[in-house]
């Protein structure tokens, strides 16, 4: 039954992200600790994940898991931790069984439950941490089963709703907006700051080609390393102010707390062109001097005018939502009729065996003498009219079964269908 499996978590929903950093077990350990853990508990299976805003125990056992056992599973993991601090952290965690359970796995599995809503990052992460405690020896055919068909779920959710459409990040949606008008890979690209930020735009702008690229930075080593994603020039930012060969799209993010880009500097930088050009500034605050804007033609692209499109994403993705909620409660259902299914297959394992050490005896024990003096034509049709009962035996029991493990499954299906409507009638 699905009741062997249990989550217990630390998510943002739940603590500050700092709290979260306080659970994580310390990597060079982590294979010793969480063998403890499983060990003390007694479970059957564990894959632990970590990710900067959650930290999950997923486990299997069908011993009784008690409400109170997230205290121990920190004193196990942490044991230089306080009595104190234990129990502030253990209070906030939650514990969830079964089939919701699964359900938290699904939904984090689809970014239901990210910080971000749509992230698909967490597939990457839930592939690595199954990996991780695979390898550490802590999971069976239950984590197994339900990691495969998770992976599955949450390909479903991104496939057929648009939970990780239409992007949230300041970065793409200034990259995705500059684009509409800078669309040539040989567009003249001015970048100016070689920090974390303009390292990300210069990686949208080598992933969609973009071929003419100047970095500036006040640090050349940096504008080098950022001109290199790009196969660009780095230059010295005291070099702009004496750049003569025109650009396309100027891109501005660096810390200076006051305008790089001054009106002057700007004229300068256009060498005499006219044309409509398009200037994206990251910076908080501004780094380029918005009277530009009174004097010259440009589409300018900061972060103030792209919150409200960032919201809008959002309320989107917050939409798609409800479309994911349905996959994922189909997905319980099919996954409880698939966990039922390998039970089966499992508890049946030994019967084909069985099935061939049967035809072995009656060949050499039970009808030997008569098998031998049968000519070698007849013997080799014996064989094959044996082979061809052990398949089909060996099929009888496993298909009994199967049906009869999903005709349960419907009617518990059925049955939760009418406690449901029910409720909503009585609503
Ligand atoms: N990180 C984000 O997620 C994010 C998102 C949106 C906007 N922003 C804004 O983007 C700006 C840069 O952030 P970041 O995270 O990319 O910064 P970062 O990684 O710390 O890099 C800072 C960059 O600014 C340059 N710089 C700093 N002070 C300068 C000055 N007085 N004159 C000239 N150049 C200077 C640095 O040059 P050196 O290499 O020479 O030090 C470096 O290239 C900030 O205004 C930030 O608020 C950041």
């Amino acid at each position: 039954m699905l009741d062997g499996y249990h989550i217990l978590t630390l998510t943002h929903r739940d603590a500050p992200l700092e709290t979260i950093g306080k659970v994580v077990v310390p990597g060079d350990h982590a294979p010793g600790f969480l063998q403890a853990l499983k060990n003390r508990f007694g479970w059957d299976e564990l894959l632990y994940l970590a990710t900067c805003n959650r930290i999950t125990f997923l486990f299997y056992t069908q011993a009784p898991v008690n409400e109170a056992f997230a205290a121990g599973v920190l004193e196990t993991l942490h044991p230089e931790m306080t009595a104190s601090a234990i129990q502030d952290i253990a209070t906030n965690m939650r514990l969830l069984h079964g089939a919701d359970a699964v359900r938290h796995l699904f939904e984090v599995a689809g970014s239901l439950d990210s910080l971000v809503v749509g992230e698909r990052e967490i597939i990457r992460q839930l592939r690595e941490a199954y990996d991780r405690s695979h390898a550490w020896q802590l999971t069976g055919d239950h984590i197994r089963l339900l990691m495969r068909f998770t992976i599955e779920t949450a390909k479903e959710i991104y496939s057929q709703t648009g939970i990780g459409e239409k992007a949230l990040s300041v970065v793409a949606l200034a990259f995705a907006a500059m684009q509409k008008n800078v669309a040539s890979p040989n567009a003249r690209i001015l970048m100016v700051g070689a920090g974390q930020t303009n390292e990300l735009y210069a990686r949208f702008l080598a992933k969609y080609g973009y071929r003419n690229v100047t970095v500036f930075n006040r640090t050349l080593e940096k504008a080098e390393a950022v001109a290199e994603i790009v196969s660009g020039r780095a230059l010295p930012l005291d070099a702009l102010e004496y750049y003569s060969e025109g650009f396309d799209a100027l891109v501005v993010c660096t810390g200076a707390t006051q305008a790089l880009v001054t009106p002057a500097l700007y004229r300068s930088l256009l060498t005499g062109e006219t044309s409509r050009k398009t200037v994206v500034d990251l910076s908080v605050p501004n780094n380029v001097d918005k009277r530009i804007l009174d004097e010259c033609s440009v589409q300018f692209i900061e972060i103030e005018n792209l919150k409200s499109v960032a919201n809008e994403n959002l309320a989107h993705r917050e939409r798609e939502r409800i479309k994911a909620e349905v996959i994922i409660e189909q997905r319980i259902f099919a996954y409880r009729a698939l966990w039922h299914e390998r039970q089966v297959e499992r508890a049946l394992a030994h019967v084909p065996d069985e099935v061939r050490a049967v035809k072995e005896r009656a060949v050499s024990e039970v009808f030997g003498k008569e098998f031998a003096q049968l000519d070698p034509a007849t013997q080799e049709l014996m064989l094959k009219m044996l082979g061809y009962m052990e398949k089909k035996c060996v099929a009888i029991p496993m298909k009994a079964a199967k049906t009869i493990a999903l005709h349960v499954q419907k009617q518990k299906h059925n049955s939760h269908k009418e406690i449901l409507s029910d409720g909503a009638l009585k609503r």
